[in-house]
């Protein structure tokens, strides 16, 4: 069998000059990157150089259309140099791939919808670039309240694809004109889903909520992007950047059921929580201290996608490690006079301050365990209240046009506060008996009273 001989010696041939192949560029590349960015010329053609281009035709692409993006790649945005928006004088001899071509084969940009207009030329353009489009689209939440439009679809992610290597762009939307939106991934037909194995990307597995970045002008790996400015505020956001929407469908539902009150006092009711609220997020946010809906504040998001007209105050959430001295004071020269403090930083912190017409209580929370809890001091008497709620992790939402945090495990958070019931108004509410999770826990020793009980 003279002739399979052959094919065997030729394959062995074949493979054992890869393997040769693979030594040599294995050294070549030591040898590179022992010359650093001294080496001039072109840059090698691996696996890494084919990311490369793939970046490189997507930002002719970006020049062409004048598409709106900016770097959000995590893993080439954590590889970059602090002084990477310096010029450089040798960007022209540089093309060696250091920072796009990482251990992954995408890289990950935001599209700014506002200031980009669809084009659909867009796939077409792609081709002629080599480069293969995909688009996702999925609906508009900014519209979910309307009826007859709830249904819009919009563009949410692109990506584009070459040979195996990816360039994912997530677009970027702006919700109640201060924070960015982007939605989530959903490959809807088994063969979108193996355009990229998706479940690695950067972004799309939830939708996501981010402050408006400012962005700087870099040159990456010899190609021109425009990148955040403060990455490392940026990457710290991409951790918990995770956004769920109100359960708009759910609220209608509630609303059916209990119609909403549109009394004039209502009315300013609302206005006045709303105002409340956003003063009171931008003060901590001044502060750099995260804060939650609590109570039921969260309860008027979870059940009804905004605050219950009768509920007379806005409760929020905040963890005691997160606790600064100069909380108080900084809320008094926002305009918000202490109403009462209780407890002290080891022991069931409650602060109230009073706005207009409408209180602002925050709770400070302790972990312990499996569980994290809150405290309530009753002030004529001294006695002490603990509420218990299972763990829970963060995540953004949006309530009367802001951009605010609620637990993401929110129907526990509810149904531990509120009891299987929740789902039915109550409008007699006594905090110290009625909650599900309330605790009676002991009296503060006299001794105590003027630290731990203060009423203003
Ligand atoms: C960048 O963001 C970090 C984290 O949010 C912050 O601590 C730092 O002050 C910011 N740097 C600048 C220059 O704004």
């Amino acid at each position: 069998m003279p002739r399979i001989n052959k094919t065997v010696v030729l394959a062995l041939l074949i493979a054992t000059s890869s393997v040769f192949l693979l030594f040599q560029l294995y050294y070549y590349k030591q040898y590179m990157s022992k010359l650093g960015t001294r080496s001039g010329g072109k840059a090698v053609q691996t696996g890494g150089d084919a990311h490369w281009q793939v970046v490189k035709r997507f930002l002719g692409l970006v020049t062409k259309y004048n598409l709106p993006v900016f770097l959000i790649d995590t893993a080439t945005l954590g590889l970059l140099p602090s002084d990477i928006t310096q010029p450089r004088d040798n960007q022209a001899e540089e093309p060696l791939c250091r920072f796009f071509c990482t251990h992954r084969e995408f890289t990950t940009f935001a599209l700014v919808a506002k200031l980009w207009k669809y084009d659909a030329s867009l796939a077409q353009a792609a081709a002629e670039r080599g480069l293969e489009l995909l688009e996702v689209r999925g609906k508009d939440p900014r519209l979910v309240g309307l009826d007859d439009l709830s249904g819009t679809e919009i563009p949410l992610h692109f990506l584009f694809r070459r040979n195996g290597h990816a360039v994912h762009v997530v677009v970027f939307y702006e919700r109640s004109g201060n924070y960015m939106w982007h939605g989530p991934l959903r490959l809807k037909l088994s063969m979108d889903r193996k355009f990229v194995s998706f479940r690695k990307l950067d972004f799309g597995r939830h939708a996501g909520a981010y402050d408006r970045p400012e962005l700087v002008m870099a040159s990456v790996d010899g190609l021109d992007v425009q990148i955040p400015k403060n990455i490392s505020h940026f990457l710290s956001e991409h951790a918990q950047a995770h956004f769920l929407e109100c359960r708009y469908k759910e609220a209608r539902a509630f609303y059916q059921l209990h119609p909403d009150d549109t009394s004039p006092e209502a009315m300013d009711f609302r206005m006045k929580a709303k105002s409340l609220l956003h003063l009171a997020a931008q003060t901590l946010a001044d502060l750099g201290v995260p804060f939650w809906l609590s109570s039921g504040t969260c309860l008027g998001w979870f059940r009804q996608c905004n605050v219950i007209p009768y509920s007379k105050d806005v409760d929020l959430g905040i963890w005691v490690k997160d606790y600064r001295p100069d909380i108080i004071q900084t809320f008094q020269r926002a305009g918000l006079p202490l109403k009462h403090k209780f407890g002290k930083v080891e022991d069931s912190l409650e602060l109230s301050f009073q706005g207009l017409d409408v209180k602002l209580d925050i709770f400070f929370f302790y972990e312990e365990g499996d569980i994290v809890w809150n405290g309530g001091t009753q002030a004529k008497s001294g006695k002490k209240f603990k509420y218990v709620f299972p763990k829970f992790n963060l995540c953004w939402t949006e309530l009367v046009e802001l951009k605010v945090r609620v637990p993401c495990e929110t129907l526990d958070y509810v149904e531990a506060n509120y009891g299987p019931n929740w789902n039915i108004p109550v409008k007699t509410w006594d905090w110290k008996t009625s909650p599900s999770n309330v605790k009676e826990n002991g009296v503060w020793p006299v001794r105590e009273w003027d630290e731990v009980i203060q009423v203003y």
